[in-house]
């Protein structure tokens, strides 16, 4: 049985809060890579107008949950559930986690660095951060940071779809409750023990 409130990790699963953290970033992170797509391949349509009139706002969110998340993270440490499988694996699970927290947090603010070197209007929740200012503070800077968020961004999607396919062969080759942990929380794992 879970040992703590239903709201807090356990060694048995995820709590309520790391799981709607996690489900409302993933959602959060398929929009972002529909703006980024449809940015990619179809710039200037009426799709891309759309789906680019919420990436700033998107990305901005994904940055300040990934922190919050990083902290709950943090305080729920030594309850969260142990990491299963392979030394090897486990090490580069942890490695990979890192990474992830990373890029979530330092893609948006390259992105930010991108519209304050290039004196672009940066307007988040419609509140206005920078006015548009020509010449920009630092161009050669701006751009910079333009090319390394695009590219730490599109290299963010493919950590994730590695995230997605580890997640899916612990729970559908190894079954060892690490997927349910994070689905149904911490009744998961009683369930996978019983099997
Ligand atoms: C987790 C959050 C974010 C992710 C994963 C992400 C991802 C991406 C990707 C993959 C691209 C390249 C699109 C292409 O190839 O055309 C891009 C472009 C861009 N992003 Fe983000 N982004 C995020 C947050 C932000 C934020 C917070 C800003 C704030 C200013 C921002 C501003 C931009 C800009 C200005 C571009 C260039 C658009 C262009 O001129 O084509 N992004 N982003």
């Amino acid at each position: 049985m879970p040992t703590h409130s239903p709201w807090v990790d356990d060694p048995e699963g995820y709590g309520r809060v790391s799981r709607i953290l996690h489900w409302g970033m993933a959602l959060l992170l398929v929009w972002q890579l529909l703006s980024a797509v449809v940015r990619a391949v179809a710039e200037h349509s009426p799709l891309d107008a759309f789906f680019w009139s919420t990436h700033v706002g998107t990305g901005f969110t994904i940055a300040w949950l990934a922190i919050l998340r990083g902290a709950w993270g943090l305080a729920n440490l030594r309850r969260r559930p142990a990491t299963e499988g392979p030394a090897l694996l486990r090490k580069a699970a942890a490695l990979g986690h890192i990474a992830l927290y990373g890029l979530l947090i330092l893609v948006p603010a390259l992105g930010i660095l991108r519209a304050f070197g290039k004196g672009r209007d940066l307007t988040i929740y419609g509140h206005q951060v920078f006015a548009p200012v020509t010449p920009g503070p630092n161009a050669a800077l701006g751009s910079f940071a333009g090319e390394v968020h695009e590219f730490l961004g599109w290299t963010l999607f493919a950590l994730i779809a590695g995230h997605i396919a580890m997640a899916l062969w612990h729970g559908f080759v190894r079954r060892d409750g690490t997927f349910g942990s994070m689905t149904r929380g911490p009744a998961a794992r009683h369930l996978a023990a019983r099997v």
